[in-house]
């Protein structure tokens, strides 16, 4: 009952609690997941089945070109008129490519999933859906195989809004679907034997979850008081030895230090810009000033011509108030904003304010640009940008400061701005 069989030869399934196996299939040469993730080390497409005395379930499959080995492992412990329960935690294609054909060899075995995942499943299985038992269940549901109980938490948002974990509660061990896993392909498979993948860990998360902080912290909340004897995620180490940590880990992560740093009653708001001969700076440094009178806003102003742009993600995820100033240059904004711009798919800006602001020769597009992609982005625009032609007068440098005061008492609820349409509103 442990990882010492070499999984990479034989396709049998590995047991790592009294009758609970690990069938899945590892993918060591993947090195781009889903075209943006890049996966170093391969990943694996982890299922499991549980044994109980009443019936066996099989919690996830694998990705459809993996499915070969998938059934060998599964056939290495059970036959199909044994199955009497799957539990499709997550349905992304990774993790159901094997699901109608073993629904084929498995024709009595119902489906569990989450109420989100129906319309899902649907899609999936078109046009053969209907064919298939399934049932939608939610935290607190639970499902009997005689001595065996699982039961589900409604877990959504990690990372679709079908996920859901499910839980063995004999044996301590939460089914997490993508939640605590990574791309990482060991054939030793368990955490205290597979090599440091730690960066991999926290590359997954950073990619997949951070989007969805807020849901992760709901999870949290389902997952805390479980007694965890193991965690075995889709994708990645099995964690056996201290799973606590992990969960620990997550709400680290998924907690923000900006708000214990400034305190709870403050507003952030940070500017950032670039400037071809000072105009755009000499406003950004006006507009700071203007949003720094108000009361409970507190600034901060960076020029982008001074490093990379990574850094500033965890700032912005972590703002209230975004304005990006950028001059026009051959009628856009600058490589550097649009590469900040375009870095920030990875957290969840619905709903923050944003403004922008620059100095132009001629046409001035780029703020009209950089507030489309903040629309984008689901933040909300209360206010035109600023647009100066070339030397801003003292009038308009007065204009700069008055638009920020007026962002910053958007940002408190003291200003109602005129109605607009946002996409943050709309979606
Ligand atoms: Fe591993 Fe979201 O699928």
């Amino acid at each position: 009952m442990n990882g010492d069989i070499d999984v990479s030869r034989h396709c049998n399934a590995v047991e790592f609690a009294d009758g609970v196996y690990w069938i899945g299939a590892l993918d060591p040469t993947l090195r781009t997941f889903d075209i943006i993730l890049s996966t170093a080390n391969g990943t694996t497409y982890n299922a499991y089945l549980i044994r109980g005395s009443e019936g066996v379930a099989v919690v996830d499959t694998v990705k459809e070109n993996f499915s070969d080995e998938f059934f060998a492992r599964l056939e290495s412990e059970v036959d199909y008129s044994e199955i009497k329960v799957i539990v499709l935690n997550h349905l992304e294609p990774d993790h159901t490519g094997a699901l109608p054909e073993l629904m084929r060899r498995a024709p009595q075995a119902k489906l569990h999933i989450s109420q989100r995942a129906t319309s899902m499943l649907k899609a999936l299985l078109k046009p053969s859906s209907d064919a298939f038992a399934y049932t939608t269940v939610n935290t607190g549901d639970r499902v009997s195989l005689g001595d065996r109980t699982l039961s589900f938490l409604h877990t959504p948002f990690l990372h679709w809004p079908d996920t859901q974990c499910t839980y063995l509660e004999e044996e301590g061990i939460l089914f997490s679907g993508d939640v605590f896993g990574c791309h990482y392909c060991d054939k030793r498979l368990f955490n205290d034997r597979v090599g440091d993948f730690r960066f991999s860990f926290d590359y997954y998360y950073a990619h997949i979850m951070r989007p969805f902080k807020k849901h992760v912290i709901d999870a949290l909340k389902l997952i805390e008081p479980l007694t965890l004897k193991q965690i075995a995620p889709t994708h990645g180490p099995i964690l056996r030895e201290r799973p606590r940590r992990y969960v620990t880990h997550y709400r680290e992560l998924s907690t923000s230090s900006l708000t214990r740093e400034i305190g709870s009653d403050d507003h952030s708001l940070v500017i950032f810009y670039m400037s071809s001969y000072g105009n755009t700076a000499r406003m950004a440094e006006e507009i700071s000033e203007g949003a720094g009178g108000v009361a409970g806003v507190r600034v901060s102003i960076y020029d982008l011509e001074g490093g990379e742009t990574e850094p500033f993600v965890d700032l912005i995820e972590e703002a209230d108030a975004l304005l990006f100033g950028s001059p026009t240059i051959n009628g856009d904004a600058v490589k550097p904003v649009w590469d900040l711009l375009s870095s920030l798919a990875v957290v969840n800006l619905k709903g923050k304010i944003g403004g922008a602001f620059g100095s132009f020769g001629w046409s001035g597009e780029a703020v009209r640009m950089i507030e489309d992609r903040m629309r984008g982005l689901k933040m909300h625009i209360p206010h035109e940008g600023m647009r100066v032609k070339l030397i801003p007068t003292e009038e308009e440098l007065d204009e700069c400061r008055s638009f920020g005061r007026r962002i910053a008492e958007v940002l408190i609820g003291k200003r109602r701005e005129r109605a607009v349409i946002d996409f943050a509103y709309l979606v």
